[in-house]
């Protein structure tokens, strides 16, 4: 197959002009900015950005000068434009209430409910239903299933019905999202890039090292075009996409620059000042210990921490940065996706001011919610990702914080908004 062997970059740039760092870094973000799928019947596609009422039913964050940063208008074909999305930035810019565009946030487009809006568009008028249900059931187990999970919950999606496969897209909130290799059912958060240079594990499961730039490289590479390149014997994670032009695989020189755009992403200027109730929030920050796993400056001590009813082999201890506490999160994305490694990072605070939902799932959607003491109670309403048909249950776990007096939970979340 040509496009297995292509390795010329397919966008517009070229290695042999980029001279100086910064250049390669502006050429990153053109990569960064690049669709990989256009006009497609069953994502975003022109008709969505066009009608109204896909913005008002999905509230999509538009910014202040009017421009998606999530998608793209592209003419591949003269004369033709079409739309593009499943660009990086689709899922990691975030627009911000006043209106700006922050790339490498924690992206806040309805990712998967935009994908439900879509099913049920393509449903309406779909010419073969049945063959549209089970093209949808197939797709998402391909992209969820875990073969090697006996019973694999994942697999449930084979048996639900289209408009329960909305549903489960419908669930999942702006700053989640259900990617390849994750789960519809324990979706991730998504995570912000900034300081990536110096974060030691990728995903909240800690699946990816980051030991230099080639595994920032690879990590692209597998999360953009590299799934449809997955065989085991007769499973693949994907079907290859049908249209070839869309079979992407970047190549070296555009992931280099891509990681190079990567590592250089830092959060923008703080809008929130460091006054008397920050620094009292400071020493409540200290005297809880949250510097123990939360260290200063990255805000991370970069470990990892085994999740409930997972107990780390001694090897595992001896090759990796364990810190052997468990906090008590929900264990489903680190024991029943493909990113399973028994793990959840401790997540950098820096930039944690223009973040949310929290939490690895985006259970809760605001840092009040985090430290509200009632997020463990049965009875507890979840502000962010809970899940297709249910309406309460506790947000387990993450116990620090939750006893504190509403005065000092005030400065403790004023002294985090500043970092
Ligand atoms: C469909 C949405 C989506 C798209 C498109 C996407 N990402 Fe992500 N990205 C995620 C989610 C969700 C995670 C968290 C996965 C997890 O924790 O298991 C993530 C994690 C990451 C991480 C790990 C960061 C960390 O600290 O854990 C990096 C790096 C990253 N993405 C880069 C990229 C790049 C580069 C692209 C484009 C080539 C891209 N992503 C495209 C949703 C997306
Ligand atoms: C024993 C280690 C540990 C301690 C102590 C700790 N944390 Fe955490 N923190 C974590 C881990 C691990 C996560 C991720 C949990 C998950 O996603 O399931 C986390 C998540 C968070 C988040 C959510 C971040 C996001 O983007 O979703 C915030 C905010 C936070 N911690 C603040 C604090 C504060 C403030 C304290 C002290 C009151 C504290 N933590 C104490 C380990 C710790």
């Amino acid at each position: 197959m040509e496009w297995l062997r292509q390795q010329e970059p397919q966008l517009a740039f070229d290695p042999a002009q980029l001279k100086s760092e910064a250049e390669w870094i502006r050429a990153g973000e053109v990569v960064f900015d690049s669709p990989i799928t256009f006009d497609s019947e069953l994502f975003i596609n022109m008709s969505d950005v066009r009608n109204p009422a896909w913005y008002n039913e999905l509230r999509v964050p538009v910014a202040r000068d009017g421009s998606l940063p999530f998608v793209r208008y592209v003419i591949r074909e003269k004369g033709k434009v079409e739309l593009g999305s499943g660009s990086c930035a689709t899922c990691h810019a975030r627009v911000l209430p006043e209106g700006t565009t922050v790339k490498g946030a924690q992206g806040n487009l309805p990712y998967d409910r935009a994908a439900a809006y879509a099913l049920r568009r393509f449903a309406a008028h779909a010419p073969d239903p049945l063959q549209l249900l089970q093209d949808a059931r197939k797709e998402r187990s391909l992209a969820f299933r875990v073969p090697w999970l006996l019973p694999d919950p994942n697999r449930a999606v084979e048996h639900l019905s289209l408009e329960e496969i909305a549903a489960a897209h419908d669930a999942i909130p702006p700053g989640v999202a259900a990617r390849v290799n994750t789960s519809l059912l324990f979706p991730p958060q998504i995570p912000s890039l900034f300081g990536l240079r110096d974060i030691r594990y990728f995903d909240h499961t800690g699946l990816v090292r980051n030991r230099s730039i080639g595994d920032v490289m690879r990590y692209a590479a597998l999360v953009q075009g590299g799934l449809r390149l997955d065989q085991y014997l007769d499973f693949r994670t994907l079907d290859p996409l049908p249209d070839p032009a869309t079979q992407l695989r970047y190549s070296d020189a555009e992931l280099y620059a891509l990681a190079l755009y990567l590592y250089s992403l830092q959060p923008p200027t703080n809008p929130n000042p460091y006054n008397a109730l920050a620094a009292r929030g400071k020493k409540t920050f200290e005297r809880e210990g949250c510097g123990m796993c939360h260290t200063p400056p990255l805000y991370t001590n970069n470990k990892l921490t085994p999740v409930s009813g997972f107990h780390p082999p001694d090897d595992d201890l001896k090759r990796f940065d364990i810190l052997p506490i468990d906090v008590g999160t929900d264990p489903g994305l680190a024991l029943k996706t493909r990113e399973g490694t028994g793990y959840y990072k401790v997540p950098s605070l820096r930039g944690v001011w223009l973040r949310g939902p929290f939490g690895h799932s985006g259970s809760v959607e605001t840092l009040e919610d985090w430290f509200d003491p009632r997020r463990v109670r049965d009875d507890y309403v979840p502000t962010g990702f809970r899940g297709s048909g249910t309406t309460r249950g506790a947000v387990p776990g993450h116990p620090f914080g939750l006893d504190l007096s509403e005065a000092e939970r005030k400065a403790l979340i004023a002294f985090l908004k500043t970092l």
